[in-house]
């Protein structure tokens, strides 16, 4: 170890890189694994997007651009999240355009935390907001939501705010959730929104499943309590564009100008050319999630059922591309142990539920972005690992 990497940000010293990641580097390795482990669609992204990037690069547009997002994506932005969310977000003032949403959460949390704050993160959860709440030297309050079908009440949401009226600067929310799949409809959005109005602290509201729910259509916070609503989206999960790294940042002016600060003295400005893509995505296949969203709604179905056979519970979730399924009693009770134990033995990869937090512990997040032959050869293998045991 280097003398002087001791000396390095603190809060570092207490973050470790993601479990997630580095379980699937470990299992990757291992020949005929059927990968379940990843949070990112098995789609391509759609053709007219691709030529869209290709003119893009073909004229010449290698330049710095608008440290906010070129206009053409900011007016698209803005035109699909209100044609289809009813949110109202002013293109000049109002969005951002971020590396992905994972910058867009970055540059937020970093833009309002001071030293000393906290951030309430409901759990089970997709756990990057709790390192980048820890690296603003913020401290994140677990809520765990596992007694409530991993729905956070507003009660208890309330309940958590009085207890650290103190120090609370926001809540995060993610909806539909990763890992969980469950979503939130309108009274239930409501609900929590009534509670949030009545505190002057920020909600960060993570929706870029927003495009993959199965049933109800999706209510966004930034419709139901503007003022207060960080709103993060993208292109990464409605159109198959996670390599792109292409998201969006939405709320009122003045706090989008900070948030763009750090984002400006960060990246300076996302990748031209994904720019333009992502304005093709918005503009003219404002509905190219709907037919990927059909087939992941199979795919769910599928595993569901099959699940069930070999003995997992699994609520029937609602959104995005997981399961989050509770181990059956008689296995190893230990997330991180069993999901060892199955990819070794089974040769299916799922990721632990301890890896998104208090709550997650005993269950697994299985996720169906994977092709209908992968995701019948996995409940074949787990039928049979859980029949041997
Ligand atoms: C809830 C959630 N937010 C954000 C992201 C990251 O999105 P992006 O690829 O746009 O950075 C993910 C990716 O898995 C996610 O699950």
């Amino acid at each position: 170890m280097s003398r002087l990497s001791e000396s390095m940000k603190q809060e570092l010293k207490q973050i470790q890189p993601s479990s997630i990641l580095k379980f699937n580097q470990e299992i990757s390795k291992v020949p005929d694994m059927v990968k379940l482990t990843l949070g990112e669609p098995d789609f391509n992204t759609p053709d007219h997007v691709k030529q869209a990037a290709i003119h893009s690069i073909e004229n010449n547009e290698s330049h710095y651009t608008n440290s906010r997002g070129i206009d053409g994506l900011r007016k698209a932005a803005s035109k699909f999240l209100s044609d289809k969310y009813h949110v109202h977000y002013d293109p000049e003032t109002q969005i951002l355009i971020t590396t992905g949403a994972t910058e867009g959460i970055f540059s937020s949390l970093t833009a309002m935390l001071n030293p000393g704050d906290s951030v309430i993160i409901p759990t089970p959860i997709f756990p990057i907001y709790i390192p980048d709440t820890m690296l603003n030297g913020a401290k994140p309050i677990f809520l765990d939501t596992s007694d409530n079908g991993f729905i956070l009440s507003p009660e208890k949401l309330q309940e958590t705010i009085e207890a650290n009226k103190d120090t609370v600067k926001a809540v995060v929310l993610n909806f539909p959730s990763n890992p969980t799949g469950v979503t939130y409809n309108r009274d239930e959005v409501q609900a929590l929104a009534d509670v949030l109005k009545q505190y002057d602290i920020f909600v960060l509201s993570d929706e870029i499943y927003s495009e993959l729910t199965y049933g109800e259509h999706h209510v966004s916070m930034g419709e139901l309590l503007p003022d207060q609503t960080i709103l993060l989206n993208g292109v990464s999960k409605s159109h198959a564009m996670t390599g792109w790294r292409i998201g969006l940042v939405c709320g009122p002016a003045d706090v989008i100008t900070e948030i763009g600060k750090v984002h400006q003295f960060a990246i300076t400005s996302a990748t031209t050319n994904a720019q333009v893509a992502a304005e093709e995505a918005f503009k003219n296949g404002p509905d190219d999630g709907v037919a990927m969203r059909k087939i992941y709604q199979q795919r769910r179905d599928l595993l569901l059922a099959g699940l069930k056979d070999a003995g997992f519970e699994c609520a029937s979730p609602k959104g995005a591309f997981y399961l989050f399924a509770k181990i059956p009693a008689n296995l190893n009770q230990d997330s991180a142990a069993f999901c060892y134990e199955l990819a070794k033995e089974a040769k299916v990869a799922v990721i632990p539920g301890a890896s998104f937090g208090p709550g997650g512990e005993g269950y697994v997040r299985i996720s169906y972005a994977a092709s209908t032959a992968d995701l019948k050869k996995a409940v074949e293998r787990i039928q049979k690992f859980v029949d041997q045991h």
